[in-house]
């Protein structure tokens, strides 16, 4: 879905969430979303806080999953993804709290293994995605899933590449201060998603989007693997789609 302006998708996108949402409340069952940090997703945020505002949208039954969190992290860190998501997001509608679920960066190393098993099984026992929420790095990352994750990876401790951390060097003040490792849902941990929807915007996004979409399915680049996904959607800005 290519899109002239990102107010365009993040305004469709949000739309899709909302329908969703209100689908899954009329017949009583929760809406269990995996959500993203980033950029990319905050107009999204700032537009599912306008509907609920506005249009009554309701997050009762919203179960939301976190796709990743720096490690280690402290939860108030400025860098944090569960401080992002409470700014941008849970902090602004009527989420129960005890229903949002982020991964956990200040454990001890020696229990990340189980904590991110119980991760994976919480998330089935909620009844599985029904829609993951993705952005892209440039290294072709989705969630932290590095260059050279296999495609059935499950939810872990990874270590972020080079590029990334560079990307990440403005948030923390520089580049030595970014952490070297992450936790990140699994690439199979995203395709047990009922549905996937990546966004990405601007020109800096256009070379890995063309070879995520087009390129060859390789470890090389994880969101290639989304072509294999039954229902994962690219949903651009016309800068981010330049080079389709
Ligand atoms: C981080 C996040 C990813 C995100 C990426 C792109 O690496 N872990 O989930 O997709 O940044 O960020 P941005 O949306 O700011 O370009």
């Amino acid at each position: 879905h290519v899109y002239a302006q990102p107010a365009e998708v993040n305004r469709a996108v949000a739309g899709t969430i909302a329908k969703l949402i209100r689908e899954r409340a009329e017949t009583g069952k929760p809406c269990v979303l995996g959500l993203a940090t980033g950029s990319t997703p905050v107009g999204v945020y700032d537009e599912l806080i306008r509907l609920h505002r506005e249009e009554g949208l309701s997050f009762k039954n919203v179960v939301t999953f976190n796709l990743d969190e720096y490690f280690p992290m402290q939860p108030e860190a400025l860098q944090s993804y569960r401080r992002f998501m409470q700014e941008h997001l849970f902090d602004h509608v009527d989420i129960d709290p005890a229903n949002v679920h982020i991964p956990d960066g200040t454990l001890p190393a020696d229990e990340v293994a189980q904590y991110c098993a119980d991760y994976e099984r919480k998330i089935e026992e909620a009844g599985g995605l029904d829609l993951q929420l993705l952005g892209i790095g440039r290294t072709g990352h989705i969630g932290f899933n590095e260059p050279g994750s296999p495609k059935d990876s499950p939810t872990r401790l990874i270590w972020l590449d080079k590029l990334t951390r560079l990307d990440a060097a403005s948030d923390f003040f520089g580049y030595e201060h970014v952490p070297s490792r992450a936790i990140t849902m699994g690439v199979g941990s995203i395709f047990t998603a009922k549905r996937v929807i990546l966004m990405a915007f601007g020109e800096g996004k256009a070379p890995v989007i063309a070879r995520a979409v087009e390129g060859e399915i390789s470890a090389n680049l994880p969101a290639s693997y989304l072509q294999e996904h039954p229902q994962a959607e690219f949903w651009l800005d016309e800068a981010a789609a330049a080079e389709l």
